[in-house]
């Protein structure tokens, strides 16, 4: 079975900033990761899409509207027309002239830094092609290969299975939404999503005690998104959860 060969996570419980800490800096900039760094996260996530000219650079929006200065989306923007926007000053003025990250640029930023990285890969159907590109990316940086080091996860569960075939070494995780898993995770998908994913990361909604369990007796880690509060940090961290993906890193300690 390709996913036995699979570096292990750390034991203890996991923190991830969700797209950095983003409740305290612009979310996918490298002043959010930066500031996950310095709260010491384990993880800080961030959303990969790419440019007109076949660049990966890091949104959560289809569009830049929200976020920079700009609008359009993304998929008909150069790096250069997209590099030229704000992507800072939405959130503060202390944050103007923050600029949209690539990938490569944050990977050559972190990699040697005590943080790991959870990337994933927003509405990949756009992005033909997309997850030979991280792949290869990941190869080049060197940081396929260190032991959890990298994460890579998607709502998208076919290119998660797609990425898994090109690097079954990296860990995977499928993200469940509360839309389409409203009714229940049912047995047969999480002997589905087995196959190709280290981690389901539902949305904390969808999690209870016997959620967790279900995920645990398949093997997989548990990482529900995003945790905004303290009470709901203690209500999911009772649930027996691996980690969770969270706003505000000092949730997590
Ligand atoms: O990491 C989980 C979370 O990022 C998924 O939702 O919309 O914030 O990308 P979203
Ligand atoms: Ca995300």
């Amino acid at each position: 079975q390709q996913r036995k060969v699979k570096v292990q996570e750390k034991a203890g419980f996991i923190n991830v900033a969700h797209r950095g800490a983003s409740g305290y800096a612009p979310e996918n900039t490298l002043a959010a990761f930066d500031k996950a760094v310095k709260m010491r996260a384990d993880y800080f996530e961030l959303d990969v899409q790419r440019t007109k000219d076949g660049h990966l650079v890091l949104m959560h929006d289809n569009t830049v509207d929200r976020t920079t200065n700009g609008s359009g989306e993304v998929k008909d923007l150069t790096l250069k027309e997209i590099r030229q926007l704000d992507a800072g000053s939405w959130f503060s003025s202390q944050y103007a002239g923050e600029k949209v990250p690539t990938l490569e640029e944050v990977l050559d930023r972190y990699r040697y830094q005590p943080i790991n990285i959870l990337i994933e890969l927003k509405k990949p159907e756009l992005y033909p092609g997309i997850e030979k590109q991280v792949a290869l990316m990941l190869l080049k940086k060197g940081v396929s290969f260190r032991p959890g080091k990298i994460i890579v996860q998607s709502f998208n569960h076919d290119s998660l299975r797609t990425y898994h075939r090109l690097q079954p070494w990296v860990q995977t995780g499928v993200l469940v939404s509360l839309t389409e898993y409203r009714k229940g995770v049912s047995d047969e998908k999480l002997r589905e999503w087995k196959e190709f994913s280290d981690y389901v990361n539902p949305n904390y909604k969808l999690v209870d005690d016997r959620l967790v369990n279900r995920v645990h007796q398949n093997r997989m880690k548990i990482l529900p998104y995003t945790i905004r509060s303290k009470a709901t940090a203690d209500e999911v961290r009772a649930t027996g959860v691996d980690g969770f993906i969270t706003d505000y890193p000092e949730l997590g300690y």
